[in-house]
């Protein structure tokens, strides 16, 4: 194909904590890879944002740092793909200029909006894939609409983050499909843009992206840009993908079936599918993945492996490897005390923006360690109703995938096999994720190879296998942690009434 040893491919992922890049070769092996930390911004109780330029900086400095380490390397780079965090509104007034923060995919706000939109279009969710929900693109912008009224009457074009970084690198306006779909404006089945859906939110399609496949070309780096960095023109950019499909991506997950869980910041059990396969009641998000002529189902969860970084930093302990290996010595359980890990409120399989966390059963004997376990066994738990609304959904699991940072605790794994009953493989390299799975977009979008030859499953590092001795324990458990939600939704509703 003319693509040889000498072309570099560079994935480009615009998380939510951090911008991260890697450098891999033909052979898909990734030589080099950076990290450039983010902030979030939380005005209020609920919200988030972030602002757009913190991701161009960053990516900058990234690609920076990744030319310090491996210079020859990335003078060789022909083509990007980018992964980004999904459901953000980034809003772009006339000359593309940012009219506010960029509001997130764990943001709250938009409540009352779902409803509106919900009324205003009944067959939204089979459209869409999935209902209005606040965290999703869509409702954040009829937000702005009644609060907002002259940033939402000035916006030209509406983009999801990784776009907003390809505006920048290319200077196109340009989306694919995998991260179109967690706007609520896709039409999941036909791929392309719904007229019904954008006009119950006061948008038209010429407000939107041209809608690209993750594996096609999306534009070419600016000129300016390439000599800046030191590649030859015409280094060429994905289409790419949100973080969920990018992941799916990395780890091969593109047949029927084919299953993850990614444990980063937030938490996703995803499952691709030949088939458009909408089942909005149960929560679980039917969306159009990044590869052509494919879909997944995905029970989209907002606390992951941030719920272990907050109890670190909440009990003071910078060093969450040590606080680990108390957890494994000296933690009793399951299930004492009960955790239920809605820091950000809940998505599925809840949709209750005003869930919070919550620790049950404390006692004089409860220790810093014992906290920390109910922690990584109330995320456990939320993998378990995960996995439970997926087979409502008509997608039952026994093994699955792990991607994402929370990965790398062996003892967390083992802990969410047995909780889950479901056999787990953690291939090598599992903290590359989606930055990874952009860079076998770019090579597809490169060299126009069969989607089957490039996304293959990686090597399997170790297996983890659910502990049938353990299973009765963590059935109790799982009734209580359920029940206890039951119990305090009332209690939610009326802390944010109040
Ligand atoms: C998926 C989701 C998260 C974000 C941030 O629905 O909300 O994956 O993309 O990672």
């Amino acid at each position: 194909m003319g693509h040889d040893q000498g072309t570099v491919l560079l994935g480009l992922d615009i998380g939510t904590s951090a911008v991260k890049t890697v450098l891999a070769d033909m052979r898909q092996t990734v030589m080099a890879s950076t990290t450039v930390p983010l902030d979030i911004s939380r005005p209020r109780p609920g919200w988030s944002e972030q602002e757009p330029q913190d991701w161009i900086a960053a990516t900058h400095e990234a690609l920076e740092a990744l030319k310090d380490i491996a210079p020859k390397e990335f003078a060789m780079v022909r083509a990007i793909g980018l992964s980004g965090q999904m459901h953000g509104a980034v809003l772009l007034g006339a000359d593309d200029r940012l009219l506010r923060p960029a509001i997130l995919w764990n943001d709250g706000r938009a409540e009352e909006e779902c409803a509106e939109m919900l009324a205003a279009m009944p067959d939204l969710p089979m459209v869409a894939g999935v209902p209005p929900m606040p965290g999703l693109t869509a409702p954040k912008l009829l937000w702005l609409r009644k609060r907002e009224p002259e940033t939402f009457g000035a916006i030209r074009t509406v983009l999801c983050p990784k776009d907003f970084v390809r505006l920048h690198l290319t200077g196109a306006r340009v989306t694919d499909m995998s991260d179109a779909a967690g706007t609520l404006w896709l039409d999941q089945a036909r791929r392309r843009w719904s007229d019904a859906a954008l006009a119950a939110s006061g948008l038209a399609a010429s407000q939107m992206p041209r809608l690209a496949e993750g594996t096609e070309i999306s534009g070419e780096v600016r000129a300016e840009l390439c000599a800046e960095l030191g590649w030859a023109p015409g280094v060429i950019v994905a289409g790419g993908a949100g973080d969920a499909a990018a992941a799916a991506v990395g780890l091969g997950a593109i047949g029927e079936g084919d299953a993850f869980i990614s444990l980063g910041t937030s938490c996703q059990v995803f499952a691709s599918s030949a088939h458009y396969r909408p089942k909005p009641e149960t929560l679980v998000h039917a969306f159009a993945h990044c590869v052509p002529d494919r879909w997944f189902q995905m029970a989209a969860m907002l606390n992951g492996a941030s719920c272990l970084s907050w109890v670190a930093s909440t009990l003071g302990r910078a060093d969450i490897e040590a606080l680990l290996g108390e957890v494994v010595t000296e933690a009793s359980g399951p299930g004492e005390p009960l955790f239920l890990p809605y820091l950000a409120g809940e998505r599925t399989p809840h949709n209750d923006t005003n869930a919070r966390g919550v620790f049950f059963g404390l006692g004089q004997g409860t220790t810093a360690a014992g906290m920390t376990r109910a922690v990584l066994e109330g995320v456990a738990y939320s993998i378990r109703e995960a996995r439970d609304v997926l087979a409502s959904a008509g997608t039952p699991l026994s093994a699955a995938g792990l991607t994402g940072g929370g990965t790398r605790s062996a003892f967390w794994l083992q802990m969410i096999s047995d909780v889950t009953g479901l056999a787990l493989w953690r291939p090598d390299g599992t903290e590359l994720g989606p930055a990874f799975g952009a860079a076998r977009l770019a090579r597809l979008a490169l060299t126009g190879e069969p989607v089957e030859t490039v996304c293959t499953k990686p090597p399997v590092k170790d297996w983890f296998v659910p502990d049938a001795r353990l299973a009765d324990a963590y059935a109790l458990g799982f009734a209580r942690y359920r029940s206890l939600y039951t119990a305090l939704k009332p209690e939610f509703r009326r802390a944010v009434a109040k």
